[in-house]
């Protein structure tokens, strides 16, 4: 009976260290139970003195009340425990925000490059391309620029500090340099196109320091002005999504292009919009020609053998025109609103066949 503190202070660090519900319930049968220890002990009780009786009685009392206490306090921790684990593990977040919508789009640009490259695709063409820094050579003077001939300041060219000795470098002026380095590293017959940036010192509503163009070329034996129009009147239907254009070339100069001439179009204004086709005014789209028999030499090219035209148009403004962008600075503005608005799903590829701006 003298240890009943020893006997009380182990059993109270026994319930203590208990980390499961199980082994506590097992505590309190071995010492509350029946037959347990302390319940052991208060039998004892009946065969002592009275003296002894009144000493041990409260004591044992005592103990088992601290006992039954302990276990209860030890069980509501365990379960509050158990609880917390449970709610931690099924915790769903209500503060989460539903899946979000997609925010990003192709911008309108890469759209009608690509529109651009389906409907060249379709007619054999295939896709180059070239460095947008320059040299004078690729960017000027293969293209037919003679030194000092004014057409070079025309361009607005932005040029580099040049390396010693050096002609200086230029941001390419226009897309026509794709030309020369196509024909240089292939050998006829060629039809490409060139999609790319393209950069003149100008800045307004309609002009952007970078805007971008797209080349055609096409390079084989017997090439004339017929194969030029017909390929540019389908390329329009094809592109303004419309079965009939008129058209017409409109004689102009180009230094890598004789005969040169710009294509008009008919369209016709509907409020806000254009549409391209018919109507009774004429609007310029793009410039073409046969290719210079210079060009054609200053790449390793007979022009007694191969003909060829070529085309280049600003793809800025045909996708304003064909959908309906009044200004192009707010190309450049990555504003989310805009993009959203004129921009398309990033994940639909135009073909000729399966539709081009769906
Ligand atoms: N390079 C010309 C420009 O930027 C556009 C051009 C006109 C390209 C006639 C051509 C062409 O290939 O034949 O203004």
């Amino acid at each position: 009976m003298a240890d009943i503190e020893t006997l009380g202070t182990d059993v109270l660090s026994a319930i203590a260290a208990v980390e499961d519900l199980g082994t506590l319930d097992e505590i309190r049968i071995a010492e509350l139970g029946k037959k347990g220890r302390i319940s052991g002990l208060m039998k004892q009780l009946g065969g002592m003195t009275p003296d002894q009786r009144q000493e041990m009685g409260p004591r044992l009392n005592a103990l088992k009340t601290e006992v039954s206490k302990a276990i209860e306090r030890r069980k509501m921790a365990l379960e509050e425990a158990a609880l917390d684990a449970r709610l931690a593990n099924e915790r769903t977040d209500l503060s989460l925000p539903p899946l979000p919508e997609p925010v990003g789009a192709l911008h309108p640009v890469m759209q009608v490059f690509e529109e651009l490259a389906a409907i060249f695709g379709d007619m054999g063409f295939s896709v180059a391309e070239g460095p947008d820094i320059e040299d004078d050579w690729h960017n000027f003077t293969a293209l037919n620029f003679p030194e000092g001939h004014p057409a070079r300041e025309t361009h607005d060219t932005f040029f580099f500090h040049p390396q010693l000795g050096d002609t200086p470098k230029v941001l390419r002026t226009h897309t026509s340099p794709v030309q020369i380095r196509t024909m240089m590293a292939q050998t006829p017959p060629i039809r490409i196109i060139a999609p790319g940036r393209v950069y003149r010192n100008d800045w307004d509503a309609t002009h952007t320091p970078m805007f971008h163009q797209i080349e055609g070329l096409v390079i084989e034996k017997g090439v004339h002005m017929g194969h030029l129009k017909g390929c540019l009147i389908d390329f329009v239907k094809a592109f303004f999504e419309i079965d009939d254009v008129e058209a017409r070339f409109r004689p102009h100069f180009f230094p890598f292009t004789e005969p040169s001439a710009e294509m008009d179009v008919k369209f016709t204004r509907k409020g806000d919009s254009i549409q391209v086709g018919s109507g009774d005014s004429w609007m310029e789209i793009l410039g073409s020609g046969m290719v210079h028999p210079n060009v054609l030499r200053n790449c390793g090219i007979d022009p007694n053998e191969y003909q060829g035209f070529a085309f280049g148009l600003g793809v800025d403004r045909l996708a304003m025109l064909k959908y309906g962008m009044p200004d192009l600075r707010p190309y450049f503005e990555a504003d989310a609103v805009w993009t959203r608005h004129y921009g398309f799903k990033p994940w639909t590829t135009p073909s000729v066949s399966g539709g081009l701006s769906e």
